[in-house]
């Protein structure tokens, strides 16, 4: 651990590279255990550099066999190689080639960047900065090339060989067992965007013409055996081409696009240039093994990288500190494209949902950072909730307040401004402000400025004038380094809601009509006073949650209500609905618990609200699945926000499901049986929803608590013809003592022990089911057979699920939950400090515990603290115990 490493970076140091590269030139000799790579890289001093200094560059463990500077061999006296870079202090001052030859081990590379293995299959990372572990390099987003890559491997192990950009040549290399392909990739790119692939895979193959009539091949490289498992992903990735080109006007720019799934990943994927690398998780889909949300994702992510190409890859990132530049707005985009393809209000309170439970504890805890970061240690524990999904909230506050036109004339002026470049967010903002006209100068603070502002809000009625006036303020949380912070441009959609629930025309005192309910609140304190109002309306703010902000008002359980049954916007109605939920919930498990709220008669009144709702044919399946669910415990203690109890929270929770379930039983159980036939298994939205539907009432009805209900989960499971309807089933009787839902765990192992992505699911069943000896489970998990700390899926599946997804395991009062997270993540981050750091990641909220709780994950995340850690596990855990 070199005590540099743990020094943060800053912004504000930002400086243009010494040096451009302008072509790379690679060839690679492949071996599993030691791989050379020959570099030859056409250099020049950066024009834009102050005087000459000695040429830096970045390497991380690689070994540096030779190096020549145009063709003449370096004597070690002329340069000097450390396992962290590479300096050579007099290189001429006009153009040069720098030539290098290296070595690196792929078989021991655990830490999954640079070259590694995967399954026999050879495969690379480099983002954000694994390529300096691969060959010595400037690697930095701001230091664009293209590449010519040759590779050569061993022929029968590796019949294929994949680069970025178009394939040119491949032959045999003669007198030997091995052969080559090279690849030419036309497009400058960062080291970053670099790939590389060898191994024995099997592809399915497609095409896609674009709109200027260019032909594409498609192809999707997996393991041998999965071929079909990779039609939904072929169809995403077609889709995708061919929404981007309608609704952006982007069209894709090489002959080939191809895809490679690998088991062993750190994240969800990765949008090389040509040559997408994915988590297998996020391609491999069949009905059996899949389930709806898998196929959602994976719809989604392939989009994603797709998108990236555009957005990413053509127009890039200057330095790191501008990540979100690219990954807020591909959330965005992949967010848009999903809703156009599926019911748009449902994935809007998917991701509402999604920001609420990953980015919002962020934003309020430790961790918190803003959307672009000013400093960072390990620019790995960066792409975070924060950078990519509030990122891609503020790409949507940005189309909201510019109207969707002016949005893509924006976009279209920076695409044709910046093409080919590496940029900042500034650069962002300024074409669309030139665009559209629009001063965008204060929108800045959304980027600079961490934390979730609060928007309160009160109405006032007048009768006399007939006014309804909505009072506004933003209060924006200190969060570390920023203790005070500037008011923001806050997008705030509205309705009023006259008596028979039907809007309101809105008309502003300077006779300003509304027609969309658009304010855009600009001062710490704001009034919008509304005319022509005949009585108290009903407010329904924030709609389609038009701001990532916490909202709070005066308003009462009647009035909620209301909203729920009548409210025109779809977002709000379902939001209506969780806020009933949640003030019950909150109100039972505040201080001491207390069951009367979720018992009561505010719990009936929900109850036959549900079963309104639920009943409302006009509305789609899965939007009605979605009201059906319960806020989560996690969302409970959000709303609570301090002095948690996990044990209360869960407490009330269930008592509230049981009062839905015995309520509405009726209701419930013919929901169940009318959703029974949901015909041959198709991905689609109907029928997913349907599904979703289905099972939001079982889990109610077995939440009643009578026996013959959790026989019908059982019923259910057994029935089960795909994947989804098995996991959700299991997933409802994994809590229970019964002797059912240890059958159904013991047919769901049997029938799936070989297939590592859907044993994952089986592993994370358990990890998030709520039992008094979770800890001990998952623990004993740790010595299964099937259990490996090495693949990143497996890890997540039990330990990620366990220490994200089963608050009450986690947070045991004793604290074994903390402790035993402690040391996973202690054994993992010797070899993938990524990985580790990712799952410390789950103490961010430990503050706001009740006392006892709080005391116990102290004391483990001192423990951490004094023992030797990686610098990306340092940083996690020195900011949050801040
Ligand atoms: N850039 C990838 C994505 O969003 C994420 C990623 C980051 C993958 C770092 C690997 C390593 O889409
Ligand atoms: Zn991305």
């Amino acid at each position: 651990m070199h005590e540099s490493d743990r020094q943060p970076k800053h912004l504000s140091d930002y400086a243009a590279p010494d040096y451009l590269i302008e072509t790379v030139d690679l060839d690679f000799h492949l071996e599993p255990e030691r791989t050379i790579v020959h570099a030859d890289l056409a250099m020049r001093p950066n024009p834009e550099a102050k005087a000459a200094r000695p040429l830096v560059l970045d390497g991380e463990g690689v070994e540096l066999i030779s190096i020549a500077v145009d063709g003449k061999p370096l004597q070690p006296d002329e340069y000097s190689a450390t396992e962290t870079g590479l300096t050579v202090p007099d290189v001429p001052t006009g153009p040069f080639t720098l030539s290098l030859k290296t070595a690196c081990n792929p078989e021991a590379n655990e830490a999954l960047l640079g070259l590694y293995r995967s399954n026999g299959a050879f495969c690379t990372q480099c983002e954000p900065e694994g390529f300096r572990r691969i060959t010595f390099f400037l690697d930095r987003p701001d230091v664009l090339a293209t590449y010519r890559v040759r590779l050569e491997a061993d022929k029968k192990t590796n019949p294929v060989l994949l680069s970025n950009g178009n394939p040119v040549e491949r032959g045999d290399v003669e007198g030997t067992d091995r052969h080559y392909a090279v690849w030419e990739d036309p497009h400058p790119k960062p080291s970053y965007l670099f790939a590389a692939v060898a191994g024995d895979l099997a592809k399915i193959s497609d095409s896609f013409t674009t709109q200027s009539g260019r032909e594409v091949a498609l192809n999707i490289y997996v393991e041998h055996g999965k071929e079909d498992r990779c039609d939904w992903a072929m169809e995403s990735l077609k889709n995708a081409m061919k929404w981007d080109e309608e609704r952006f006007g982007r069209e894709y720019d090489l002959d080939v696009f191809n895809i490679v799934a690998v088991s062993d990943f750190n994240m969800g994927a990765m949008e090389n240039k040509g040559l997408n690398i994915f988590n297998d998780k996020l391609v491999l889909a069949r009905p059996d093994t899949a389930s709806d949300a898998d196929y959602a994702a994976i719809e989604g992510v392939i989009a994603h990288e797709y998108f990236h190409n555009w957005t990413g890859n053509r127009i890039t990132c200057r330095d790191w500190f501008q990540l979100c530049l690219k990954e807020g707005l591909t959330v965005f985009r992949d967010q848009e494209f999903s809703a156009d393809l599926r019911a748009g209000p449902v994935k809007r309170i998917l991701d509402v949902r999604n920001l609420k439970s990953r980015q919002f504890p962020e934003d309020s805890g430790p961790l918190a950072h803003p959307v672009r970061p000013g400093s960072y240690i390990e620019i790995n524990n960066f792409y975070t909730a924060t950078v990519y999904e509030k990122g891609a909230e503020l790409c949507r506050m940005l189309q909201t307040m510019l109207g969707r036109d002016d949005f893509r004339k924006g976009l279209d002026l920076y695409f044709e401004r910046h093409d080919g470049q590496a940029v900042t967010v500034e650069d962002f903002l300024a074409a669309l402000a030139d665009a559209s006209g629009k001063d965008l100068s204060e929108f800045m603070h959304w980027y600079n400025q961490a934390g979730t502002p609060e928007l309160a809000c009160s109405l006032d009625y007048d009768q006399q004038s007939k006014t309804a006036t909505l009072n506004v303020s933003q209060i924006l949380p200190a969060t570390p380094g920023q203790p005070n912070k500037e008011p923001m441009p806050i997008p705030l959609r509205i309705g009023l809601l006259g008596p028979n629930g039907d809007d309101l025309p809105l008309t502003l005192e300077d006779g300003t009509e509304l027609s969309d309910g658009l304010l855009e609140v600009t001062e710490r304190e704001q009034s919008f006073t509304f005319t022509g109002i005949p009585t108290p309306p009903t407010p329904s703010l924030l709609r389609e949650f038009s701001a990532p902000v916490r909202l709070t008002q005066t308003i009462d359980l009647e009035q909620i209500e209301f909203l729920m049954m009548h409210d025109s916007d779809p977002f709000n109605r379902w939001q209506a609905a969780q806020s009933y939920a949640a003030k019950l919930l909150t109100d039972a498990a505040r201080d001491r618990y207390n069951p009367e709220p979720v018992k009561g008669q505010g719990a009936s009144r929900l109850a036959k609200a549900l079963a309104v709702t639920a009943n409302e044919e006009e509305l789609a399946y899965a939007y009605r699945g979605e009201m059906l669910k319960l806020p989560s415990e996690s969302d409970i203690a959000r709303e609570l926000a301090r002095n948690i109890d996990t044990d209360a929270i869960r407490e009330a929770r269930e008592t509230l499901r049981e009062t839905i379930g015995n309520a509405i039983h009726a209701d419930l159980a013919g929901i169940y049986e009318e959703l029974a036939d949901t015909g041959p298994y198709s991905p689609d939205g109907i029928s997913a929803g349907k599904r979703s539907m289905r099972i939001a009432a079982l889990d109610l009805l077995v939440g009643s608590g009578k026996d013959d209900e959790l026989e019908r989960a059982a019923a259910h499971y057994r029935g089960a013809t795909n994947m989804t309807d098995a996991i959700y089933s299991l997933l409802i009787l994994a809590p229970h003592d019964d002797p059912r839902r240890d059958e159904a765990m013991a047919d769901f192992y049997e029938r799936w022990k070989d297939d590592a992505l859907v044993l994952d699911k089986w592993f994370a069943v358990q990890a998030r089911s709520a039992r008094p000896d979770s800890v001990e489970i998952v623990e004993g998990l740790l010595s299964h057979p099937k259990f490996s700390l090495k693949n990143p899926n497996r890890v997540r599946a039990l330990i990620g699920s366990f220490a994200n997804g089963n608050p009450t395991g986690f947070n045991r009062k004793d604290g074994a939950g903390y402790e035993f997270l402690a040391e996973c993540a202690l054994r993992i981050d010797k070899f993938n400090p990524h990985m580790a750091a990712r799952l410390l990641g789950a103490f961010e909220s430990w503050r706001f515990l009740e006392p006892n709780r709080e005391a116990h994950a102290k004391a483990t995340l001192e423990g951490l603290a004094n023992a030797e850690l990686s610098t990306d596990s340092y940083e996690i855990v020195s900011k949050t115990l801040g």
